[in-house]
């Protein structure tokens, strides 16, 4: 996935005069400290040069996780057209990029971000790209009010880890009071970030949602550990990126885990596929899970006919 061309050139633009060694000593501290997860009440990015840093190599990602989330939540829910959107812990505006892409009925947006510096580069960046109506606001949510007025677009993007455990509940709490309609927490895609997604899963079912994506099941998620929910999405690396991070290889994979509640129930007929197709001549597995709650292996050979010709277009993540 590549990031809109808008959105690349607003990024290249920002990153424009960042000296290459310094964004590559701060790519790669702040890589590690995202690989670590260890942040938990405290931010990972800290300084104007965390944030160029952020949006050379982490935001490309994000974007993808978040764009690929939101077309799940478009193919199960069609008629959903937000015109409203809040997006919470919003560092530099990734997720109302991707969400003006697959809505453009967007019109109006609240970012809220505790990050002054993020919310520069934001405001920056929204500047050069026709982005709807949008209002920052600079504050905390772990202890300040974020708004009284509910949005048909709720989102919550790699910012769980970033709270200390007794705000998460709290927050989601909140944030589900301010759906209008459809809300989107998206993590990273490791144990750790499924393990924050079952969490936030139990508590908004509990709370009336219904989980549209991408469970096609509202019953107790079927995968043990070791094993766990995630997906992928290949992220194109612009030039700048593959300098940051020292790399050849023009693209790399994004795992990501997500969870997407809405007010009303999708009308979800197929499984989700969860782990990469394994394709051979005339068969193909696919790891699904399935709306009875179930998950598991299943083979599709050329015998299925119209069922094999669907298996075998399906991508990890697609429903069937
Ligand atoms: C990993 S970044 C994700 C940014 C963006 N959502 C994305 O997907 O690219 C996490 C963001 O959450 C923000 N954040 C963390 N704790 C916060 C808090 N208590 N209140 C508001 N924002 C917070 C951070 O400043 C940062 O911008």
């Amino acid at each position: 996935m590549e990031l809109p061309p808008l959105l690349r050139r607003a990024v290249d633009r920002a990153l424009n005069g960042m000296a290459l060694d310094e964004l590559v000593t701060t790519a790669a501290a702040l890589s590690q400290r995202y690989r670590e997860e260890r942040s938990e009440g405290k931010a990972y990015v800290a300084s104007t040069q965390d944030a160029l840093a952020y949006l050379a190599v982490r935001l490309p990602a994000t974007y993808a996780a978040v764009r690929a989330s939101f077309a799940a939540i478009a193919e199960a829910c069609p008629d959903f057209m937000p015109k409203t959107a809040l997006d919470v812990g919003a560092g530099p505006g990734t997720a109302l990029c991707a969400a003006v892409e697959c809505w453009p009925t967007l019109a109006k947006a609240l970012l809220v971000e505790v990050s002054p510096i993020f919310r520069a580069f934001g405001e920056q960046l929204a500047a050069e790209m026709q982005q709807p109506k949008m209002t920052w606001r600079t504050c905390d949510v772990a202890v300040d009010e974020i708004s009284d007025e509910p949005r048909d677009l709720v989102t919550l993007a790699y910012v769980l880890n970033e709270l200390a455990v007794v705000d998460r509940q709290r927050l989601l709490e909140r944030l589900w009071r301010l759906t209008a309609d459809t809300l989107l927490i998206v993590e990273p895609g490791t144990p750790a970030g499924w393990q924050r997604i079952l969490a936030a899963r139990r508590q908004l079912i509990e709370a009336g949602g219904h989980v549209i994506a991408p469970c096609p099941h509202a019953n107790a998620c079927p995968l043990e550990p070791p094993d766990w929910c995630h997906f992928a999405r290949r992220v194109a690396r612009s030039r700048v990126h593959r300098r940051a991070k020292g790399a050849d290889v023009p693209w790399e994979d994004e795992k990501f885990s997500y969870v997407a509640v809405s007010r009303k129930p999708a009308t979800i007929t197929g499984a989700r596929v969860i782990a990469r197709p394994r394709k051979a001549s005339g068969r193909v597995t696919l790891k699904l899970c399935r709306p009875d709650g179930s998950a598991g292996a299943q083979l599709f050979s050329r015998r299925d006919g119209e069922l094999f010709k669907r298996a075998s277009r399906s991508d990890w993540g697609s429903s069937l």
